[in-house]
């Protein structure tokens, strides 16, 4: 005979939100049905839809909650697809999809005539990116079409890295009948790719990502231009990427007096490289909880997102996070950061 607690496990089981799959199959039938299907990447988990299906794609921005000018990534299977979207491709912007597709980065590049300004914001420039997971992949493949994708957060929210997150953030706003979310496991970047401005006769990071500058530019023997001038990517506004908690951030060697001045505000949650020394009494009597104390920064990049995820969850009020050196994908987490810290407003 069965005990209660096994027939309460065994409803669960039979009750799990159907709109949860691992089926590539089923993935590719809902973006042709004209759903929306959110899709595992080696970045962040995606909102997605078929590029083509205007209905489809405004029905991402009506979920997200997302302000209609702000223009969507198509993430499509390779190098070789760029002639479809775009006008005109740069050599340099061919050297790094070639060198660094799939992968964490997004070419901005004049659209081809046909791409929908729903795609772009109303700009003449679309965003391409080719993510590097073999589930997504795989769908791109099986669906034969690009797919647009941002984010799948509700706007305001940090990104998702697993499918948890992402059937916490818009479960209740999916329709199970026709979404799917498509369970590929954590994220192992954590973070959204670097964009790169492709129009002009340089490269422009709109965003830091794993894919560094120093990378691009030896890749395309170019000097590489930073965010500020004419072009900007909306969505990157210092305000962006903020969770409910208020995060205070610190260099390594001033955590005392970040401490101090946080006052008391316990349990304070802490993210810091596990080289940072810190005092464990903290963690011990309960005046301080490791959100995050990763070996590196790649694994710090991997964690960030779902520490701040858990610091809100668990209630906390202050965040202490004590900044990574700023190089390579340290540059982009304290990109994250400071906009964590910001607090005014949403993320896209
Ligand atoms: O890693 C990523 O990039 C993830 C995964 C899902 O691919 N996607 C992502 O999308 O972060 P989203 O929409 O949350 O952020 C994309 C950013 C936005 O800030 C948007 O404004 C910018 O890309 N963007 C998109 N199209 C653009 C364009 N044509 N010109 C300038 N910026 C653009
Ligand atoms: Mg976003």
């Amino acid at each position: 005979m069965l005990s209660l607690g096994a027939v309460v496990h065994d409803t669960d089981a039979v009750t799990a939100p159907e709109i949860l799959t691992t089926e590539v199959a089923s993935a590719v039938a809902a973006l042709r049905l004209g759903g929306l299907v959110a899709l595992p990447t080696e970045t962040v988990y995606g909102l997605g839809a078929d590029a083509t299906n205007a209905d489809a794609v405004a029905r991402i921005y009506r979920v997200k909650g997302r302000p209609s000018h702000h223009p969507v990534i198509v993430h499509i299977i390779g190098a070789d697809a760029l002639a479809q979207w775009a006008d005109v491709v740069p050599g340099y912007a061919r050297r790094l999809a070639d060198a660094l597709w799939p992968g964490p980065l997004t070419l901005v590049l004049p659209r081809a005539e046909h791409v929908g300004t729903y795609l772009t914001g109303g700009a003449d420039t679309v965003a391409l990116r080719s993510p590097d997971h073999p589930l997504t992949q795989a769908v791109l493949r099986g669906f034969g079409g690009g797919v647009a994708a941002p984010s799948a957060n509700r706007f305001g929210r940090v990104s998702p890295t697993t499918a948890q997150h992402v059937l916490a953030e818009l479960g209740d706003r999916l329709d199970p009948g026709l979404d799917r979310i498509l369970d590929g496991g954590p994220c192992p970047v954590g973070l959204e790719s670097t964009i790169v401005d492709a129009t002009g006769n340089q490269p422009r990071v709109l965003r830091p990502g794993a894919v560094s500058t120093k990378q691009i530019e030896t890749l395309t023997g170019q000097v590489v231009l930073g965010p500020d001038g004419a072009v900007r990517a909306p969505g990157t506004l210092a305000s962006h990427y903020a969770p409910t908690a208020r995060v205070v951030l610190t260099e390594p060697e001033g955590v005392d007096d970040a401490l101090a001045a946080i006052g008391d505000a316990a349990p304070i949650g802490i993210m810091a490289l596990a080289t940072t020394p810190l005092d464990d009494n903290r963690f011990v009597d309960g005046s301080a909880v490791a959100l995050s104390r990763p070996d590196d920064v790649a694994g710090y990049a991997r964690d960030l997102y779902g520490a701040l995820r858990r610091a809100d969850d668990d209630g906390l009020r202050v965040v202490l996070a004590v900044l990574p050196p700023d190089e390579g994908v340290g540059h982009a987490i304290r990109d994250r950061l400071q906009r964590a810290a910001h607090q005014l407003g949403a993320a896209t």
